[in-house]
């Protein structure tokens, strides 16, 4: 990896440079772009991105030529692989499709330097920028190379999420999670019906830390993405190259809905016209009430979403669904009478079934957290219906027995990729939560362990990080939480790494140090390699951290 001296991040399959000798220069007064068929809209970011930030006008040229950068297309590669050529004054990215250019475009911009990651120059304007002679080749490891975004417990305004996209494409990542849904708040306009986020998009207050924190933010907090506002995210990640995957969380995590729509919640068990969204955080007993209501309900909102989000997958939740309203519900326990099913699991097994099949039946997929098969263990499928998968979170086992019932598998363990738990085991790391996962055991996750199989590990679509928001209440605290880590993961998901054993953190940590300053010129709030700065801490507000800590109750 020598040859990457100017710290590619994630790491390419191959390079081979010439350091000593520039392959082309990019010049204001001289270099033209020539884009080819299907590569407008790379060329177009290219120009937003680069040109912006390096005073290049990149006026129209030929392909090919001198002082040119030419885009194109090659079926031979893969979709998203790519090769980067500069020599001779030239430099081409060819891509299998436009995906592959672009991820081809955002090794151009490394290659360039940090100010090619701001968004006006800071040189003078007849600066010229030099490239080495080099050839790159290139193509991911997993086609899902996903990061969640929590927009539920703290919402985030659409500016971050557009900024959010920006990170994922630089870091050649694919897949933006939005959890758009969950007790403390409902974030997505339906217009069918209004009160999901006239009443169920904000909160009276919020609990500041872990929930046994004796502290409130007497604020209310809200705020919701209209339908056009989705319409705009899903169109700008397009652009890039990213697919969004939509998650209304049900049959749990759902008290906001019901907040909003007292019917869907279990009637006979409790007052349900009393709920109001949810001000503290934990696994909460109001869940969805299994009933016919509940189903034509989630159904009407599925309408609207399948409308708005393209991709395949809708995720629909499915985690952390207690199952004692069930228990005492007649309404629930008649249910599992007429359908003839073992317990309150099954019941779950059923109600996620029926909307796996309903998306099924529209062309689309169902992917839901790893209990979604908790109800299913005794059939050979899982009980999921066909095309469905699961995200593996309570470690790879759940991705494990779903790949062996025949589903496809994205693994996010929160043992290892939840970004909200704190990154070293200091006590100045602000509100922390869970496990110490630093940047270095980020880049030894291996999404497929030794112990899965050919066949299983075929089923594993990629790996996902998660970042849940409940102590993390702006965009600040997300990016503290979230970077540096989540280059050591772009890498772990892109490039193809030796066992984790024998991965060698210290040469990307050495990297590193070229990243943190493209991560400065992009105006991320990371964690700083020494700790965090004064105003990234927050003492005082109680979090609950793993591992020999006494538990917090
Ligand atoms: C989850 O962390 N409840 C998926």
């Amino acid at each position: 990896m020598t040859d990457n001296a100017v710290g590619l991040i994630p790491a390419p399959r191959r390079i081979r440079t010439r350091p000593d000798r520039t392959g082309a220069r990019l010049d204001p007064s001289l270099t033209a772009l020539a884009a080819g068929p299907g590569t407008e809209g790379v060329a177009r970011l290219l120009r937003a991105t680069l040109g912006q930030a390096l005073a290049l006008s990149l006026p129209d040229g030929e392909p090919g030529a001198r002082d040119t950068i030419t885009l194109r297309t090659d079926p031979a590669l893969k979709p998203e692989g790519y090769r980067l050529t500069v020599a001779g004054r030239r430099v081409e990215v060819v891509g299998g499709a436009a995906a592959g250019v672009l991820w081809g475009v955002q090794t151009l911009r490394q290659l360039l330097g940090p100010e090619a990651f701001r968004r006006a120059p800071v040189k003078s304007a007849d600066t010229t920028w030099a490239i080495a002679e080099q050839t790159v080749e290139d193509a991911p490891r997993f086609a899902w190379r996903g990061l969640m975004l929590d927009v539920a417990r703290h919402f985030m305004p659409k500016d971050g999420v557009f900024a959010y996209i920006d990170l994922l494409a630089a870091h050649k990542l694919n897949v933006l999670h939005l959890h758009l849904t969950d007790d403390q708040g409902w974030r997505i306009e339906i217009r069918r019906y209004p009160r999901l986020t006239g009443t169920g998009g904000w909160r009276e207050r919020t609990k500041l830390g872990h929930r046994a924190s004796p502290l409130w933010d007497e604020r209310p907090h809200g705020g919701y993405y209209t339908q056009d506002d989705i319409r705009e995210i899903v169109a700008y990640a397009a652009e890039r190259h990213i697919t969004v995957v939509p998650e209304i969380d049900i049959p749990g995590h759902a008290q906001a809905a019901i907040a909003a729509y007292p019917e869907l919640g279990n009637a006979d068990v409790i007052d349900t016209a009393s709920l109001g969204v949810w001000t503290t955080w934990g696994i909460n007993p109001n869940v969805l009430s299994p009933t016919d209501t509940t189903l034509r309900f989630f159904e009407n909102v599925l309408e609207e979403v399948l409308e708005l989000f393209p991709g395949t997958f809708v995720h629909l939740g499915g985690d952390e669904c207690p199952k004692e309203q069930w228990k005492a519900s007649p309404a629930a326990q008649e249910r599992i009478r007429a359908l003839g099913l073992a317990d309150e699991d099954a019941l779950q097994s059923w109600f996620i079934r029926h909307f796996g099949r309903w998306l099924g039946e529209r062309g689309r997929r169902l992917i839901g957290w790893d209990e979604i098969l908790d109800g299913g263990a005794g059939s050979a499928d899982g009980g999921l219906a066909p095309g469905s998968a699961v995200a593996s979170w309570r470690g790879y086992a759940g991705g494990l027995a779903a790949a062996r019932a025949g589903h496809d598998v994205v693994i996010c363990p929160e043992q290892q990729v939840y970004f909200d738990h704190r990154q070293d085991p200091g006590t100045d790391e602000p509100v922390p939560i869970g496990y110490v996962r630093t940047l270095e055991d980020v880049y030894r996750f291996d999404p497929v362990p030794p112990d899965f199989t050919a066949s299983e590990a075929e089923r594993v679509l990629g790996a996902q990080a998660n970042v849940w928001t409940e102590v993390l209440e702006d965009r600040r605290r997300v990016d503290y939480q979230t970077f540096p880590r989540l280059a050591a993961f772009a890498e772990v998901v892109w490039s193809p790494l030796p066992p984790p054993s024998t991965r060698d953190f210290a040469e990307f940590n050495g990297r590193m140090e070229a990243h943190y300053a493209r991560l400065d010129a992009l105006g991320v709030s990371y964690r700083p390699p020494a700790g965090p700065r004064p105003w990234q801490r927050r003492p005082g507000v109680l979090g609950r951290p793993l591992e020999g800590s006494p538990p917090i109750v």
